[in-house]
């Protein structure tokens, strides 16, 4: 692999009112879908939306990033692609699970935030069988990465290496893969920012 890990320092000052705002709300409306859908696992997790708005602030005020395209991996209710927005990225999210989309179609739409997203796979298609694989060897109990939909680059008319930042928040098990999707198609210089359930992020850039 030719990834990178980047410091990160995180400042974790107060936060802006706008987005305690947006996060408030946020926060109201995944916690009303995870109890609505309690009993039916569809592999959405929320990440921790302060720590990873931390993490986006660093990286835009130290200018890390090549250019401004964000995309968000699994977007869910597309929260940090919204935050994303709030810092002036041009973000986009992609998510499997076409309720989700709507929730972050609406959610967005409702703060007046720039966001797109769209319905599909972020897995382009020529690199299903390496996720194929990496699903069948994980011996964890849950697997979040769907393997088998359509992705969602032409329905976004980008391809990854369009992106100078991605998030994903990978369950345990699937960091690597995470990691090898994005080194196998981003862009030379583009960088991954990933959360882990331990309240923690990692930044990595593609260096070769
Ligand atoms: C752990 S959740 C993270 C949600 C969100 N990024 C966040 O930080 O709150 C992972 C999300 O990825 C979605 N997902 C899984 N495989 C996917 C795929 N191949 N393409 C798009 N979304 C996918 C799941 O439906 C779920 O909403």
């Amino acid at each position: 692999m030719s990834l990178t890990e980047v410091e990160l320092p995180l400042v974790r000052g107060d936060l802006p009112e706008r987005v305690a705002e947006f996060l408030a709300e946020a926060d109201r409306r995944v916690d009303a879908y995870v109890q609505a859908n309690a009993e039916r696992f569809n592999g959405f997790v929320a990440s921790d939306y302060v720590t990873v708005y931390h993490a986006l602030r660093a990286i835009e005020q130290r200018q890390l990033a090549a250019g401004s395209a964000f995309c968000e991996w699994g977007c869910g209710f597309g929260v940090v692609a919204s935050l994303a927005a709030m810092l002036d990225f041009n973000a986009c999210g992609i998510e499997v699970v076409g309720e989700l989309v709507d929730g972050a179609r609406q959610l967005a739409e409702d703060f007046d935030l720039p966001v797109e997203f769209v319905h599909g796979s972020f897995v382009p298609r020529c690199e299903v069988a390496r996720a194929e694989q990496a699903s069948s060897e994980n011996s964890q109990d849950h697997f979040w990465l769907v393997t088998d939909a359509d992705d969602a680059y032409d329905r976004l008319g980008a391809e990854q290496e369009d992106f100078d930042l991605i998030f994903a928040y990978p369950w345990p098990g699937e960091e690597v893969v995470i990691e090898e999707l994005f080194d196998a198609n981003a862009a030379r210089g583009a960088l991954l920012l990933t959360y882990d359930q331990f309240d923690v992020v990692h930044l990595y850039r593609k260096t070769s």
